[in-house]
């Protein structure tokens, strides 16, 4: 019989806890295009992105070769090279197209939101979210209509703080929209009224608004997607609370956020509708400054003709010149349990990972097999078990 002998061991270790401000011009690299879209599909859009026990969880909108709009879900991948062998499984039980994917952490349920289902915009929920044909039927997120024409309320995103749900949306038209509601009555519909928060001209502010935390600090970046004379491109804002005004970060296409002037793909002009990559999937859309990767869709640049077929595709920036770093102040303790068997012997991080000697928010990740974070939970909270890979603030 093999005896286990555990030894736990103090040390001291500088924490990271870094922010880094965004910087005062964006630099990024790019991959190659990541994936082919399946037989019978003309291109990949839209995506949506997740991390998913240490993985890459990724839905997208596909239009096929004929004249159909659909969704899709990728089976999990841990590394971006991996993304053009994931398999593609279309949702059958009608499309999910322009997805908003993320764990509802109070409730602890996944949340797939999208446009086109049976009001404005509509929700479906999972316990599973890997498997694209395991969502539950469309709930109505938002019934509100936008007047006079056009494409109507199109590419919601929908983002929470500590005390409210919003949802943002566009409409092709040169403004962006806002609704809210309590965050005690998520999941659930937004109702039909909305604010204009932003107006301008139609290829400035034209959609794929996507709404996003910085990591530690108490700021908000807004993206929103423009028709430029190079491609598309990405516009960015700021703001200090997601109800309140946004001030210009980025916004022209010679210095933009993310754009031809500064992507470093070659195989795309556009850099077109997608999403920043975060390390925690709940509500908060929280990235890190430090370490900000952008998926989008890109397509070859020789390729034209009907806008429905083009053949967009995924590509990944990388921020490569991230800006400020600060914080990560003085040094804590953290311990770690080393196993010892008769026959091997192993150092693994303590149960459940984490560290010591920070606090996670209210309904924040405290534990999980795979989480470097805090492991505290702010007063009045308790870190409460959910599965192996996810403790909650509870
Ligand atoms: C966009 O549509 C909304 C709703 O019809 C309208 O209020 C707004 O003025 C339009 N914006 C522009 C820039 O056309
Ligand atoms: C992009 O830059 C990052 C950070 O500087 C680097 O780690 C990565 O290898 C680069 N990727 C490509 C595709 O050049």
């Amino acid at each position: 019989m093999i005896q286990a002998l555990l030894v736990a061991l103090a040390s001291a270790a500088v924490v990271t806890a870094q922010t880094c401000a965004l910087p005062s011009s964006y630099k990024w690299n790019s991959t190659a295009a990541l994936a082919t879209p399946k037989s019978g599909w003309a291109s990949l859009k839209d995506f949506s992105h997740a991390p998913y026990n240490g993985q890459h969880l990724v839905y997208a909108t596909y239009h096929d070769t004929g004249s159909n709009w659909g969704s899709l879900g990728f089976s999990t991948f841990s590394d971006w090279s991996q993304m053009g062998s994931a398999t593609q499984t279309g949702m059958t039980s009608g499309s999910a197209v322009a997805p908003t994917l993320f764990l509802f952490a109070p409730k602890n349920i996944w949340i797939l939101a999208h446009q086109w289902g049976p009001t404005t915009f509509s929700y479906r929920t999972s316990s599973n979210p890997t498997n694209p044909n395991g969502w539950s039927g469309d709930n109505e997120l938002f019934s509100g209509k936008l007047s006079g024409g056009g494409v109507g309320a199109i590419d919601q995103t929908v983002i929470g703080d500590s005390s409210n749900m919003y949802l943002f949306f566009a409409g092709d038209n040169g403004s962006i929209y806002r609704a809210s509601m309590p965050i005690g009555n998520f999941p659930g519909s937004f109702g039909s009224s909305f604010t204009t928060i932003m107006s301008g001209p139609t290829n400035d502010l034209f959609e794929a608004v996507q709404v996003y935390k910085l990591k530690g600090q108490t700021k908000w970046l807004m993206i929103v997607e423009s028709q430029g004379a190079n491609g598309r491109y990405f516009r960015s804002f700021t703001a200090t609370s997601l109800g309140g005004s946004w001030t210009a970060d980025k916004t022209s296409e010679s210095a933009p956020f993310a754009g031809k002037a500064n992507s470093g793909a070659t195989w795309t002009n556009d850099i077109s509708h997608g999403d920043l990559i975060r390390d925690n999937a709940d509500q908060n859309m929280e990235i890190d400054p430090c370490n900000l990767q952008l998926l989008y869709q890109g397509r070859s640049p020789s390729s034209g003709g009907d806008y429905n077929l083009l053949p967009y595709r995924p590509g990944v920036l990388t921020l490569t010149n991230p800006g400020a770093a600060s914080g990560g102040t003085g040094t804590t303790t953290t311990s770690k349990i080393t196993t010892t068997t008769s026959k091997t012997s192993s150092t693994t991080s303590a149960p459940g990972g984490g560290s010591t000697g920070c606090t996670s928010p209210l309904y924040g990740q405290c534990g999980g097999s795979t989480w470097t974070g805090c492991t505290s939970c702010a007063a009045g909270s308790t870190c409460t078990y959910s599965n192996d890979y996810y403790s909650q603030c509870l």
